[in-house]
């Protein structure tokens, strides 16, 4: 059992959100939009480059219809879980997606040690119970396996949890690695990748211990 569910280490409103209504209505319509600017999707793409070794089996949640995976890099499996079957259907760079809710059901739908990445871009502001996603994210990722979570400053604002909207981006950053810490990662870093020009591009890193402690 990790900490947050023997005591409550995040305030409660942290978590709430103006519309509480379920997500499935708001994700109904697909999306074909860009959430960052072009400059910002390009330097995404350049840090996945190296965060993502050659052959890796790598999950983007909260997936739509990109993954700004390089398209020249050779993965192996490419699994997309989000809201949007459209969008999803729309990925090319997806060899499988599945239409889930981490709001209603924080576990995931794939087998023990599946993945050696996974990716989480733009999109951590909109769970209620990060942490157990992200313990649950952790349970099918393989020993040392690696997350990026990327962040900028945009969101759907009835959709993002209260606490983005109160903290600075720095405290966002602590907060979101604060998560990681909870569900169990280790070497949890923060690297700026933010281009010159665009929007900003932060990232938090975390690590999957090789000893796994479920
Ligand atoms: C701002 S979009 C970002 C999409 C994509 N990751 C990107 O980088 O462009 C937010 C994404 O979060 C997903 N999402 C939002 N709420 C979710 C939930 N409760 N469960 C699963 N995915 C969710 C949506 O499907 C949507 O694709």
């Amino acid at each position: 059992m990790n900490r947050l569910m023997d005591e409550n280490v995040f305030p409660e409103e942290y978590f709430r959100r103006a519309d509480e209504s379920p997500d499935g209505n708001f994700y109904l319509a697909p999306r074909f939009v860009a959430h960052i600017d072009p400059e910002t999707i390009e330097a995404l793409t350049q840090f996945y480059r190296e965060f993502v070794p050659l052959k890796a089996d790598v999950l983007d949640l909260m997936s739509s219809w990109i993954s700004h995976l390089p398209e020249d890099q050779t993965l192996g499996r490419v699994a997309g879980l989000g809201m949007n079957e459209e969008e999803l259907v729309g990925n090319a760079r997806l060899t499988e997606y599945v239409v889930h809710d981490l709001n209603r059901d924080h576990e995931l739908p794939y087998a023990p040690s599946s993945f050696d990445r996974v990716l989480i871009s733009v999109s951590i502001q909109y769970l209620v119970k990060p942490v157990e996603v992200l313990s649950s994210v952790r349970s099918v990722m393989r020993p040392e396996g690696q997350i990026a979570i990327a962040m900028s400053h945009r969101c759907f604002p009835t959709k993002a949890i209260a606490a983005f909207h109160s903290l600075s981006p720095r405290e966002r950053m602590e907060l979101v690695s604060a998560f990681l810490f909870e569900a169990g990662f280790e070497e949890i870093r923060f690297v700026d990748q933010s281009p010159a020009t665009g929007d900003p591009l932060w990232i938090v890193l975390g690590t999957v211990p090789l000893e796994l402690n479920l």
